[in-house]
C-alpha cells in the first residue's frame, strides 16, 4: 500500500511508471464508452472514498471515472454532513471508519497537517486532491499531457509557469526535480515562491530560475502553465493582488515570445489571467489537459493499491 500526498516524497521511478501505465491503459480504451470498465476491471470490488473540503468539479468527476473504469466504486463524503467537520469526532476515529468501510480515501482539504493526521491513523491509501500546498495528482497528469501533445520527454522542453505561487506551482516545481526538466516562473516579485520552496531548489539542483518580467519566463517556451491568482480561500486583497499581476496576462501578444507551437495549459477553473482569444485559440490544449485527469489517476490509484506493473 502506498499514498500519493506529494510529488516530492514519491521515487521519479514510479512517478514515470504510472504515466507508462497511463499511457498503455488509454490507447486501450478507444472504443469503450466512459463507464465500461478495462477488460481486466484491476480494483473490482474496491471503494474509493473521496471527500471535499474545497470545491471541485474536474477532480471529483475524474476520480469518480477513474476508479469505475478500473472496476470498483467511489462514495463523496460531504464535509457538511460528517461529525469530523463541526468537531464532533476526531480524525483518529473517522480514519478508522473509513478504513474498515473503504479501500482508498481521496481527500481535498484546506490543511497539510491533516494528510499527515490521517496517515497515522488510516490502513488504506489516501490521495491528496489539493492542499494548500500542492496538487500533485493535477500535475502528474499534466506531465503525462504535455509528453502526449509534444510526443517528447518532458526533459527534452522548456516549461514556462506564468501566475501565482500557489500549490499547484510548488508540484510543478516538485516535478520538474523529479523529471529533470527546465522550468521559468515568470510572477511579480511580491508573489515569488517562498523560502522553504527556494530551499527545496537549491537542495535539489532544479533547473528552475524565476523572473519578474513575463516575457523572460516564456522566452522559447514549449508550454505555459498559467492558474489563478486568486485560488480557493486565498486571504487577500483580491482587487490588490490582481493589480499585481496585471502585466502577467497570458494574451497573444506575450505568447509571440514563446516557440511558435507553443502550447498553453491551465488547471482550471480560470479568471482573468488568461485573455480569452489564447484560452480559446489552437495552442490552448486545456480540455484534452482536463480529460486526462481521468487516465493518470487510474494509474495513481493502482500505484496506490500496489498494482502497478
Ligand atoms: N483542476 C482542478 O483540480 O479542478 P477542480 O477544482 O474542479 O477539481
Ligand atoms: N490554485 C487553485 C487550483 C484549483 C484547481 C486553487 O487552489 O484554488
Amino acid at each position: 500500500m502506498k499514498h500519493f500526498i506529494n510529488l516530492k516524497d514519491i521515487p521519479a521511478k514510479d512517478l514515470r511508471k504510472i504515466l507508462i501505465e497511463a499511457k498503455r491503459r488509454k490507447n486501450k480504451r478507444k472504443k469503450l464508452n466512459n463507464l465500461d470498465f478495462d477488460k481486466d476491471a484491476p480494483l473490482k470490488g474496491k471503494l474509493l472514498i473521496q471527500m471535499f473540503e474545497k470545491s471541485s468539479l474536474r477532480t471529483r468527476l475524474s476520480f469518480f471515472l477513474a476508479i469505475s473504469q478500473l472496476g470498483g466504486k467511489t462514495l463523496t463524503l460531504r464535509r457538511d454532513e460528517l461529525h469530523l467537520s463541526n468537531g464532533g469526532e476526531s480524525i483518529k476515529d473517522t480514519a478508522k471508519i473509513l478504513s474498515n468501510f473503504g479501500d482508498a480515501f481521496m481527500l481535498r482539504t484546506d490543511s497539510d497537517e491533516k494528510f499527515e493526521e490521517f496517515k497515522k491513523h488510516l490502513s488504506i491509501p489516501i490521495i491528496n486532491g489539493l492542499s494548500p500546498s500542492s496538487h500533485p495528482t493535477q500535475i502528474l497528469s499534466d506531465v503525462y499531457t504535455v509528453e502526449e501533445i509534444k510526443k517528447k520527454p518532458i526533459s527534452k522542453l522548456n516549461i514556462a509557469w506564468v501566475g501565482d505561487s500557489n500549490n499547484v506551482l510548488n508540484s510543478l516545481i516538485a516535478a520538474s526535480i523529479k523529471f529533470v526538466f527546465n522550468l521559468k516562473v515568470g510572477c511579480p516579485k511580491k508573489y515569488q515562491p517562498n523560502q522553504n520552496i527556494m530551499n527545496y531548489i537549491k537542495k535539489n539542483k532544479g533547473k528552475i530560475s524565476i523572473y519578474n518580467d513575463p516575457k523572460k519566463a516564456v522566452q522559447g517556451a514549449d508550454v505555459i502553465f498559467s492558474d489563478k491568482v486568486i485560488s480557493m480561500n486565498d486571504k487577500v486583497n483580491k482587487k490588490k493582488k490582481l493589480d499585481y499581476f496585471r502585466n502577467f496576462r497570458i494574451n497573444k501578444k506575450l505568447m509571440r515570445f514563446a516557440k511558435k507551437d507553443c502550447i498553453f495549459l491551465h488547471c482550471l477553473p480560470r479568471g482573468p489571467e488568461v485573455d480569452e482569444k489564447v484560452f480559446l485559440s489552437k495552442h490552448s490544449k486545456v480540455w484534452q489537459q482536463a480529460l486526462n485527469r481521468i487516465h493518470v489517476q487510474k494509474s495513481i490509484l493502482l500505484y496506490c493499491f500496489g498494482k502497478l506493473r
